[in-house]
């Protein structure tokens, strides 16, 4: 699904007036924590995700924590089990959010995390059965080396005089988990789902009528902090060959370095390509996609656009123009997890 044989025109927006969501959620929520799969072999789990760019924060016989470079205790939960899509968790804004939405309906009572950097919870399910958390007050930790972009020598932005650029062969330096997409039923329900509850506002929809979305790109309200162009992208099953639950998972990388470098590393150990390297239309980002032992796909990117909540949604049609910007086509196989064997 997805980015799928779909093509693009350049994003027209709408005037503000025409964003009928919940001005009202019941709370906003700042940005993604991390997503939960289950899987059955740990140390299968673990491998993948050193390569991808990740470092082992805490395991147990059932659990594993990894960590990215970057200040969140970890940035992706394996829980041992068979392979699959739990769900996810928002971080909420404040102790008093976490306590309003605990207290509405189908959400769990706060609980203690019991996890690296602890903090607290509450949890749902979403409409279509995934395990939604929100947490709060998790200790950050050290990053574990420098998260700043390497300088770089471009245009008439000389940033890097007397020094040479090095990278060193290896995996990604991953900062933070940015977005998931997910395939749906009913794009524009979910999204009130999501935004009642959570906030959410669209970014950008892909229609294949007017006012008939098939893709919904949603963000945070921050107000007038900017937030990621998506969160969540909602994909309809009728882009995904009827194939419903995780589309991928994504985490933003430090730097265009860390996508290339990072994509020839993971070739090197001969895991399995999706899609890439390219740069987005929608969101903008540079990307780069692999599969996991068990074929969920997980996600590189960088340089993705920052909105603020008073940018209005776009609008863009499924007939001409390019998937992406720059990069390869996608291929049919993207937006749904396929097992190793299947493919
Ligand atoms: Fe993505």
């Amino acid at each position: 699904m997805g980015y799928i044989p779909f093509f693009y025109k350049e994003p027209v927006r709408d005037p503000p007036e025409e964003t009928p969501l919940n001005t009202q959620p019941i709370i906003k929520v700042r940005e993604m924590a991390f997503p939960r799969l289950s899987a059955p072999d740990l140390d299968a789990a673990e491998s993948f995700l050193l390569d991808f760019g990740m470092a082992r924060a805490h395991r147990t016989d059932d659990v594993l924590y990894m960590r990215g470079a970057g200040t969140a205790p970890y940035v992706h939960v394996i829980h041992k089990g068979t392979p699959a899509w739990i769900g996810f968790a928002f971080e909420a804004a404040n102790r008093e959010d976490l306590d309003r939405i605990s207290k509405t309906d189908g959400f769990t009572p706060v609980e203690a995390v019991d996890a690296p950097g602890g903090g607290w919870r509450t949890l749902t399910k979403d409409p279509s059965g995934a395990q939604v958390e929100v947490v709060w007050g998790t200790t950050p930790v050290e990053p574990l080396g420098p998260i700043d972009p390497r300088p770089l020598n471009m245009g008439n932005a000389f940033l890097r005089i007397g020094k040479l650029q090095r990278v060193k062969t290896g995996p990604s330096r991953i900062k933070r988990f940015g977005h998931l997409a997910m395939n749906v039923r009913d794009v524009k329900a979910s999204l009130a789902w999501y935004n009642a509850r959570f906030g959410l506002i669209a970014s950008d929809r892909v229609n294949i009528a007017p006012g008939m979305p098939v893709l919904i790109f949603a963000r945070c309200d921050r107000g007038a902090e900017p937030a990621d162009h998506h969160s969540i992208l909602f994909g309809s099953d009728m882009a995904s060959g009827g194939v419903l639950g995780l589309n991928h998972l994504s985490w933003e990388v430090i730097d265009v370095d860390d996508v290339l470098a990072g994509s020839s590393h993971l070739a090197a150990k001969k895991r399995a390509h999706e899609w890439g390297v390219g740069r987005h239309l929608l969101g903008s980002q540079i990307f780069d996609y692999w599969r996991d032992p068990w074929g969920h796909i997980h996600e590189h990117w960088t340089d993705g656009d920052q909105l603020d909540a008073s940018i209005p949604p776009g609008d863009v049609t499924i007939d001409v123009g390019a998937a992406s910007q720059w990069g390869p086509n996608p291929p049919p196989t993207f937006g749904r997890t396929i097992p190793p064997q299947s493919r």
